[in-house]
């Protein structure tokens, strides 16, 4: 393999969920740019639509709108895959929710709504779509699962955010568990555990704290399309086959820095 083809994707064919907007929807358009057919689904068939208006512009993208919150959602979106393909090379498991409250009032449907969405799904769409995965896989170029975690699965979270930093925590290890257990399938699992990012999810933060926010990451800044869409392309192309069962955070150095942030009050 020529260096110069490492980090191509051209001809593959993945599902990004999530992939109406924010983190989802900047994968979905570096892997449409690079020549991927990108299948991408969320609740919101509008703005699955409105997506896939949007990348069709420059390459391919079909929009399969299902709730994956439920698990008959998830055996739907499976299903429509199934019916459309017979290999999948790349799956990113990136749809995902938030949920923050004071703990005396945290409520138990937090829990239970990012458990599914957020760890439960990740783990029965994976399973859905083994088939498909393994009749993409090669030992020389494995399929790929990519699960977006979060840096709140790593360091104490700044808000009370409960469910959500356990279930990204759950997130990675399930990633290294997955990891384990398909690399005989030539199957390469992976997780991003992006920074902060400036989407609808994390809208509410920046809005009170944008300034406290870039003081906090070491490289000063929010996180932009082009470092998601990099870091993606990295674990989806020939460049990292022999990479699996890890975790990168995507985070301009904020995982890296936060002991010496704390002990001298850098940030
Ligand atoms: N933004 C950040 O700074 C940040 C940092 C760390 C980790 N993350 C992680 O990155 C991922 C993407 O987040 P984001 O920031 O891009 O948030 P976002 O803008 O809120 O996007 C979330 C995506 O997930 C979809 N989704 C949510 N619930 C769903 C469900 N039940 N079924 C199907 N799709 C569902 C949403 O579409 P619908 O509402 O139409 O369903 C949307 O496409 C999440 O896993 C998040 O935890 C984000």
């Amino acid at each position: 393999m020529p260096t110069s083809s490492l980090f191509s994707l051209s001809g593959k064919t993945a599902l990004v969920t999530g992939g109406s907007r924010g983190i989802g929807l900047m994968i979905a358009r570096g892997f449409v740019e690079a020549g991927v057919k990108t299948y991408i689904s969320s609740r919101d068939a509008k703005a699955c639509a409105a997506a896939e208006a949007e990348l069709g512009k420059t390459g391919t993208c079909i929009a399969l709108p299902h709730d994956l919150g439920t698990t008959a959602g998830v055996k739907a979106l499976a299903a429509e895959v199934a019916a459309r393909e017979t290999r999948l090379d790349i799956l990113v498991n990136n749809a995902g929710a938030a949920w923050a409250e004071p703990i005396d009032q945290y409520a138990e449907k937090g829990w239970d709504k990012l458990m599914a969405v957020n760890l439960k799904t990740v783990f029965l769409l994976t399973q859905a779509l083994l088939p498909l995965l393994r009749a993409a896989a090669s030992e020389d170029d494995p399929a790929r699962i990519v699960n977006i975690g979060s840096i709140d699965g790593i360091l104490q979270p700044t808000l009370e955010s409960y469910a959500y930093s356990a279930s990204k925590a759950a997130v990675h290890h399930l990633t290294r568990n997955l990891a384990k257990h398909l690399a005989r399938d030539n199957i390469n699992v992976n997780a991003i555990a992006p920074g902060p990012f400036d989407t609808k999810m994390l809208a509410p933060v920046l809005a009170v704290g944008r300034k406290q926010m870039e003081r906090a990451v070491p490289r000063g800044r929010i996180g932009r399309d082009e470092d998601m869409i990099g870091a993606a392309i990295f674990y989806c192309s020939r460049a990292s086959s022999y990479v699996t069962g890890t975790v990168l955070p995507v985070d301009g150095g904020i995982v890296s820095a936060a002991y010496t942030q704390i002990e001298f009050g850098l940030s």
